[in-house]
């Protein structure tokens, strides 16, 4: 499994705006939207790219542009909060929806929503801030593999090793792209030290 983490000063402060429980809404959509364009430019290195010639003012030359069409996969409902940031670098990408909601018992995710374009031949990003067990992210992978895709990319803004080491078991060909591997996941399942709950962080909820 291809795995990449970010390394870099501008999604440090980031991930320490995210992490500070004082932090209000504003400011956490805000620095959650900075560091998923980090993210999404790490992940535009994945897109294939062709030549194509162009005319400019002085003269005819050869470019690349993407030979791929992009699909984003937001899981909600935390994915939403990543997905304005990745059509600011990816503006004509299709977008598919995954609803999935861990049970606050078993920590297993529940699926309640799927709407998904075409997938064969596309370039898939599928978005959630927080890998942690990687029960979501693996039925997300499943769904999504169901439907055809066969070039896929998960994006997420914090990972806990053990949700890591699900990927790497159950879908060692879809490449990770994370913000920061955090210690581990707690008795509740939830990462630390993490930022708490995603979802409710972002919308308001609790
Ligand atoms: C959170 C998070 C991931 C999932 C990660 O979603 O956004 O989707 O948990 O946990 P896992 O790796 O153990 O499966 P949640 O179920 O809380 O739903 P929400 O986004 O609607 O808040
Ligand atoms: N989902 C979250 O939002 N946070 C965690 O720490 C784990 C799952």
């Amino acid at each position: 499994m291809e795995l990449m983490v970010l390394q870099n000063p501008l999604s440090d402060e980031c991930l320490a705006v995210l992490r500070d429980h004082r932090t209000p809404a504003g400011a956490f959509r805000s620095a959650g939207r900075r560091i998923s364009l980090l993210l999404a430019a790490e992940a535009g290195k994945c897109l294939a790219t062709r030549e194509a010639p162009v005319e400019s003012p002085l003269e005819s030359t050869v470019c690349r542009t993407l030979a791929q069409e992009v699909v984003l996969v937001p899981i909600l409902r935390a994915g939403l909060g990543m997905v304005d940031a990745f059509l600011e670098l990816f503006p004509d990408a299709e977008i598919g929806h995954v609803g999935l909601e861990r049970n606050e018992q078993t920590a297993k995710a529940d699926s309640y929503y799927c709407k998904l374009p075409e997938l064969a031949g596309k370039q898939v990003f599928i978005l959630d801030p927080m890998l942690a067990t990687g029960g979501s992210l693996a039925m997300a992978a499943n769904v999504v593999k169901s439907r055809g895709a066969k070039s896929l990319v998960a994006v997420s803004i914090i990972a806990a090793p053990e949700g890591v080491r699900k990927m790497s078991e159950d879908h060692s060909d879809v490449s990770l792209i994370l913000g920061a591997v955090d210690r581990e996941l707690d008795t509740c399942k939830y990462i630390r030290p993490g930022l708490g709950d995603y979802g409710d962080r972002l919308m308001g909820t609790n």
